[in-house]
């Protein structure tokens, strides 16, 4: 988790003058589309929690941004109310069940919702051990205790929103009573209903299940990326599911380069600890067709709602706008067609 954070400073752009170039042009294709942006709201479970309705928050703030955003299979909003009440077209994320039939009604609700881009996410098959859920109960707690009855208490502003919300669940889970009743119930029986076995073969099955765009989350080798191509996936994004999986994983900006490389025919995104517009920049020099964002995005609708999402899109573009004026770089399409000439590795 740290790494992905520090080891952008093991990059350096290129500062050139007096290039004349003062407003560059911000757009970017990547997942067959052109975004206002070079990157994207990506899947982080129950924004619910941040804020009430926080599904809908952070999608509404990405649309009006022209950026896109990618709902969690993990999450309170289900896919269906989102593409109802968000005026723009979402992407899903999911995690491949050991009851096929679920993912496949999963990915139903999302092909019916209009999703024409899947995220599979493939490195929680186990999930690891998360210090801070376990020592804050997450997942299982049955109660409220003393001290965080007292926290709650500073935050009146965020009870009201959960109050609002009614009683918190999953509403993909609807009518399925085995997954218990209640949001952390619920997750934890999710959880629980993950593939560990999950392998290649099973991938090429989901493939023949999903009409669109299969983008694989959590490659973090370039031997995984050049399968990921060979097997007929449109993309990957090199993650390291923020740092939240394999601890003493390598960083996903340092490894990004060379796994670029070994799927040149696929799009290749990156996650991992971006919280600068020069860290967006870095990326997109080293071969990264778009950046996709997780706490950045977490920690700004927890703090400000919908505002907050766009006051933090409206941040990196600007961070990102005058990082490029700077480099003399006039495009997004010159910083990845000629990203050697302006970063530099140390
Ligand atoms: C609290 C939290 C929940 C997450 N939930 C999901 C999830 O449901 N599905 C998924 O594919 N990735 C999930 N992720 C991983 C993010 O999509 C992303 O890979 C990661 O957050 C990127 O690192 P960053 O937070 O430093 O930007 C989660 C990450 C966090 C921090």
């Amino acid at each position: 988790m740290h790494a992905n954070e520090a080891d952008f400073a093991k990059y350096l752009l290129e500062q050139r003058v007096l290039t004349g170039i003062t407003t560059p042009d911000l757009r970017a294709k990547f997942l067959g589309k052109t975004h206002a942006l070079p990157f994207m709201l990506g899947p982080v479970g129950f924004l619910g929690l941040y804020a009430g309705e926080g599904e809908m928050k952070a999608a509404r703030a990405a649309a009006k941004a022209g950026v896109g955003f990618c709902l969690s299979c993990f999450s309170i909003a289900s896919i269906t109310r989102l593409a109802k009440q968000v005026p723009a077209q979402p992407m899903f994320q999911l995690y491949v069940l050991k009851d096929r039939s679920l993912a496949l009604d999963m990915m139903g609700a999302a092909r019916a919702a209009g999703v024409k881009t899947l995220f599979v996410t493939v490195d929680c098959a186990v999930t690891a051990i998360r210090e801070r859920d376990v020592r804050n109960g997450f997942r299982t707690l049955t109660r409220v205790p003393p001290v965080l009855a007292l926290k709650l208490a500073q935050r009146p502003r965020w009870c009201l929103e959960m109050l609002r919300q009614g009683k918190l669940r999953v509403e993909a889970l609807e009518g399925r009573k085995e997954f218990g009743r209640g949001v952390l119930a619920q997750a934890a029986a999710l959880s629980a209903r993950i593939d560990p076995g999950l392998a290649w073969k099973d991938l090429a099955w989901v493939r023949t299940q999903w009409p669109g765009k299969i983008i694989l989350k959590g490659i973090m080798h370039p031997q995984d990326a050049n399968w990921a191509q060979q097997l007929g996936m449109d993309g990957i994004v090199v993650s390291n599911h923020g740092g939240r999986q394999l601890d003493g994983a390598g960083s996903t900006i340092s490894q990004l380069a060379d796994i670029a490389a070994a799927a040149p025919e696929i799009e290749v995104l990156v996650d991992g600890g971006f919280r600068r517009g020069a860290d967006i920049v870095k990326a997109l020099a080293l071969g990264a067709s778009g950046v996709m964002l997780g706490r950045a995005m977490a920690y700004a609708l927890a703090a400000g709602g919908e505002a907050g999402v766009g006051a933090i899109i409206a941040h990196l573009a600007k961070e990102i706008e005058i990082a490029l004026a700077l480099m003399g770089c006039p495009d997004i399409a010159t910083l990845r067609a000629e990203g050697a000439r302006f970063v530099r590795q140390v």
